[in-house]
This record gives C-alpha cells, structure tokens and sequence, in this order.
C-alpha cells in the first residue's frame, strides 16, 4: 500500500502587503480540510505570504480530488481574503474554474507516493520571495556534492549515486541526469536556474523517489506579472536517503536567488523558522522553512521547525551581510535582475516615450 504526499500553496493575499498571511485564512483551510474525507492527515501552515497545504493521503500523484480539494481551500481562503482585503487576493489563481489537475491554474504542487519504509522520515522546504530553481544548488549539494553530503562516500546505500529529473521551463522538455557521471553536463543546465529546474531526484540503485519539487512558471503561465511562483520541495531522509542533517546543511552557506522586491532582485535564501518567515527588508531576503515529520502510516508526526537553531545564526547573519551589499547597488544589476528575468518593467513604456531621442548610429555615420 502506498501513501502520498502533496504539498500544495498559493500566495492568495497578503498580510500585510507580501510579508504574511492572515490567521483568519489558515484557519479557514483547516476547517475545510478537516472537514475532508479523502485525507490521512494535513497540516496547515505557511512561509511569507504563501499558504502551504501538506496533505497525506492513498490517491496517487496528480489526483483531481485531491487538487479539487486544494482548490476550493484556496478559493474559499480567497474570499476570506477578499473580505479582509488583504493585498493581491486571489493573486496565484489564475484559472477561472477547475478541471481536474491543479497544474497550469497558479499553485505550485510537489507529491511523492511512497511504500512507507520502517521509518520515513521527510523535510518540507517552501520558500518565499524566490521562484522553483532556487532549490537546483541546494538540491545539488544534497544529492551530489560529498562536500556537502558524506553519505555519498560512506553510506554503501548512497555510494551508487542519485537521477536527477531537470525540466526545461521555457521549451517545456525534460532530461535525466546520473549523478555523478553526468554532473559536469548537468551543471551547464541547473547553473541556470531561471530556466532549468530540477522536478525530481530519484535513488539510482532501488529507482526510489528521493525528492520532488514545484516547478511552475506562474509569470510565463499569466503572461503578465503575477508574482514569482515561490516554490515548495519535498526530500525523503536516511537510510540510503540523504541524513536530515545533510538536507539542512546545504542552507547553511546561503546563496543568491532571484526573486525579493517586486520579483525583480538577486538576493540571498535565509533559513528561518515559520515564526521569522515574514520577509519584511525590502520585501526580503527571500526565505526558505524547512518542516521535518515522520510519516507514520500517513500520519505526520510533527513538525519539527528544523532551522529554528541557533546553529543556522551564522547562515542568518550572512545572508544580512549579504542583503547589506545588494541594496548598496540599489537599481543596478546583479541585484536587480536583467530586464528579461524581472516580472514587472517599465522599460516599453519609457522606450517609447524616447524613441524619437535615440539617433541610430548606424545612419548618422557618414555626419559624424
Ligand atoms: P545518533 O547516534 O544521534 O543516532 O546519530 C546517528 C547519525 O548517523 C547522525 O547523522
Ligand atoms: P510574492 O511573490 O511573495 O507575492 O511577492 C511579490 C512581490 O512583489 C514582493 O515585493
Ligand atoms: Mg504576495
Ligand atoms: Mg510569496
Ligand atoms: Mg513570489
């Protein structure tokens, strides 16, 4: 028998402006979830603006009556939302009306299906203020840097090495890497991270789900600006999975990721706890939570608020070290982003408005 796990959020109006959500909706999703008869167990939570839905249950990935359920949390949240007018409710559901697959009408969904082993231990990353390739470097480290995780050199179930899934997120292919033969030319697409997104790891010996990821492009799906899509990830844990303290340790150094003011910035992930994951400096930096449980017959035991440690200070005070040096460059790139990578612009606008002051050199040549 098999046990599913879906993790399933959207940003339906913040409180106050991008920093939160309102108490009022998280507990309007659990009166509607607990309601529900398809679920093992849920649990309610959020990171910056963006309800997260982590839902157990026997249905299989890609369920429509389990995505139907998100839904209509969502739309009911919605009109809580609505009431309260919190900023931009509604803002990631961009379908008019379900039809069976909650992919393509705004909330980012990551669901693994697993025979539960002897014990099953899982994090539950969600980031804010980012977009899904913000989990390629830490996914990276995780599953094949011996640097980061020593388990690849001295745990015989890990030695073989991990597949790793890469979406093309523009041209809408997908590839799989073998880790780690192929990660010099893995690392050509994942150093990229605004088009190619890891969607899913697999242990390359038994062929097991190891990790799986949200990898929607709200602003490509909207075509117009919508608010980067903040992305969740699921990572089973030990015994021949990567140890929990290997999960978290690829925070510990943080690195940039697109996404913070306006979507439109480079900034650093900070590791926080639910409690401090309100970006509020400039919108930011972004931030990732990472939630441990023990599934047990489906049930999640927990959760365990994994970077609520004074040992991640250090990751922390970097991170405010880091976002001191990318505001000092205020409106210059690398911190704002280059001009395709931003979600809103002004650049047409303005361009038009000069274009009758740019001289085209090309023509004025022989003058000058
Ligand atoms: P304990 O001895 O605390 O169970 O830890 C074992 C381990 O492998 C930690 O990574
Ligand atoms: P969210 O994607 O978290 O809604 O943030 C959007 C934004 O514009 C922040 O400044
Ligand atoms: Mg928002
Ligand atoms: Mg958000
Ligand atoms: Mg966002």
């Amino acid at each position: 028998k098999t046990v599913t796990l879906s993790v399933i959020k959207a940003d339906i109006g913040g409180f106050v402006g991008h920093s939160g959500v309102h108490p009022e909706l998280l507990e309007k999703a659990k009166g509607i979830l607990s309601g529900s008869p398809l679920l093992i167990d849920f649990h309610v939570t959020h990171v910056g603006d963006d309800i997260n839905l982590i839902l157990t249950h026997e249905l299989g990935r890609n369920n429509g009556e389990i995505h139907q359920l998100a839904w209509d949390t969502f739309v009911a949240c919605t009109e809580v939302a609505k009431k309260l007018k919190l900023y931009g409710a509604g803002q990631d559901l961009l379908g008019d009306a379900f039809s069976g697959n909650i992919k393509g009408l705004g909330p980012g969904v990551a669901e693994i299906e697993v025979v539960e082993r002897k014990s099953e231990p899982v994090i539950v990353l969600m980031a804010d203020k980012t977009e899904p390739g913000a989990w390629n470097l830490p996914l990276y480290r995780i599953f094949a840097d011996p640097f980061n995780t020593i388990g690849l050199v001295i745990d015989p179930n890990m030695h073989g090495g991990f597949n790793f899934e890469v979406r093309d997120l523009i041209a809408h292919k997908k590839i799989i890497f073998s880790a780690p033969e192929d990660i010099y030319d893995m690392l050509v697409f994942i150093g990229a991270p605004g088009r190619y997104a890891i969607k899913r790891v697999f242990h390359k010996a038994n062929g097991q789900i190891a990790a799986s990821s949200s990898t929607q492009r709200l602003n490509l799906m909207a075509g117009r600006y919508v608010g980067k899509d903040d992305p969740v990830c699921i990572i089973r844990c030990q015994s021949g999975f990567p140890a929990v303290g290997e999960v978290l340790e690829a925070f510990a150094r943080p690195h940039l990721v697109s996404g913070w003011m306006r979507g439109s910035h480079s900034g650093p992930l900070m590791p926080v706890s639910v409690t401090n994951s309100c970006p509020t400096r400039f919108d930011g930096p972004p931030r990732v939570v990472a939630l441990g449980f023990q599934l047990a017959q489906g049930k999640l035991i927990g959760p365990q608020d994994m970077f609520d440690d004074p040992a991640f200070d250090r990751a922390r005070a970097l991170c405010n070290e880091i976002a001191d040096y990318m505001r000092s460059l205020g409106p210059f790139e690398p911190h704002r982003l280059p001009l395709d990578e931003m979600e809103y612009t002004t650049m047409p606008l303005v361009m038009s408005k000069l274009k009758d002051r740019f001289i085209d050199l090309r023509l004025s040549k022989t003058k000058s």
